[in-house]
């Protein structure tokens, strides 16, 4: 163990003994409205090599560097075009993350040598800040060991990475839950790389919308894909997870057939009462289950779970991030009924 990591409060003298740490090119536990990120200074190759080395990252999935200002886009990033500021007018601060090209301030380990950047400006006060206080733009990964679910309170966090940094800033739990939208420009058009809470519905307002492949295809091994994260297994438990497609009277039908040790369903609030199998209900709206998905998921590791089956949830609005982390933590694994 490296660290003491220690646990701050969003107070005025926590929030400055974060940015010294950041200043001084150390890694801060930082809660965002999505979920908690890994934060070190962006123009610092060091401390931005340090959180790869934190999460056990692969060295070719970029950061998203997070400012508190719109202005700074143009600080960080080039040729930004109308439309990333259409955008950012109705969407800026929240969870929407715009890839640019970048500017060479931005060194290539936090783009892991891409010619483009990843940029957003969190909505969630201590986010905003800290980076104010520290006086730096933030690169900041989700603050998960790479392959486990992503954390969306303080103790997730300690969980993953107690002694791997010195500090975590608790600012409850994350409202929206899953992490943001990336998108990238096309002409005209805006390309959804990973679905969040900004939903193509509400991005197809000011533009169309092209949602890549990816988001619900599995990436054949060696093919080229547009954002990096989109090749890698994520948002696992140990358990094998396994999506059941299917009417809720079919799901509960399903999941009473099975069972055994450590079988459990994840089911909708509103099938609970009937399942017959240790459950673990991750809500009935998609904004719900969006919250609620990865505390979920890292619940079935602390019982255990060797096979979690899940009730698919809608694929509409902020319903296709959920999908979308679902169909990742269960490696691609749908069964229809
Ligand atoms: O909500 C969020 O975005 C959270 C919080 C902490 O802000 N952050 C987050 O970061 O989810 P991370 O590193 O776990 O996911 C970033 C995703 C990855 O899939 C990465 O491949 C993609 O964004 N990405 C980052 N920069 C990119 C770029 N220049 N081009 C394409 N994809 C990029
Ligand atoms: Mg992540």
């Amino acid at each position: 163990m490296q660290f003491e990591t220690k646990l701050l409060s969003s107070s005025e003298t926590d929030i400055k003994e974060a940015a010294e740490i950041i200043i001084k090119g150390g890694i801060v536990g930082m809660p965002t409205e999505t979920v908690y990120g890994l934060a070190a200074d962006a123009e610092n190759a060091d401390a931005v090599a340090e959180i790869f080395k934190a999460k056990g990252r692969p060295q070719d999935n970029p950061l998203i560097v997070h400012i508190e200002d719109i202005a700074d886009f143009e600080k960080y990033a080039k040729n930004v075009p109308d439309m990333a500021y259409k955008l950012a007018e109705k969407f800026c601060p929240g969870p929407l993350t715009m890839v640019l090209p970048k500017r060479d301030r931005i060194p290539d380990v936090t783009s892991a040598g891409l010619d483009t950047v990843g940029i957003r400006m969190p909505s969630h006060k201590a986010a905003l800040a800290l980076i104010r206080t520290s006086g730096k733009a933030v690169a900041a990964p989700s603050a998960n060991l790479s392959g486990s679910p992503s954390p969306t309170t303080a103790a997730h966090v300690m969980d993953d990475m107690r002694g791997r940094i010195p500090a975590i800033i608790d600012g409850g739990s994350c409202p929206v839950g899953v992490e943001s939208t990336v998108i990238s420009f096309e002409g005209n058009a805006v390309r959804i790389l990973r679905p969040g809470f900004i939903s193509a519905e509400e991005l197809s307002e000011f533009a169309e919308v092209i949602i890549d492949r990816h988001i619900t295809e599995a990436a054949e091994s060696g093919e080229r894909v547009l954002s990096p994260g989109m090749k890698y297994k994520h948002y696992s438990p140990k358990a094998n997870v396994t999506i059941i497609e299917s009417s809720g009277t079919d799901y509960v039908k399903f999941v009473n057939s099975q069972g055994g040790e450590g079988v459990y369903a994840m089911p909708f609030d509103s099938d609970e009462k009937f399942c017959e199998i240790p459950c673990i209900p991750y809500g009935d709206s998609s904004e719900e289950q969006a919250a609620r998905l990865f505390a979920a998921l890292r619940k079935f590791d602390e019982l255990g779970a060797k096979q979690v089956y899940a009730r698919c949830p809608s694929k509409e609005g902020v319903g296709l991030a959920v999908y979308n982390r679902l169909l990742r933590a269960a490696g691609f694994e749908v069964k229809v009924i």
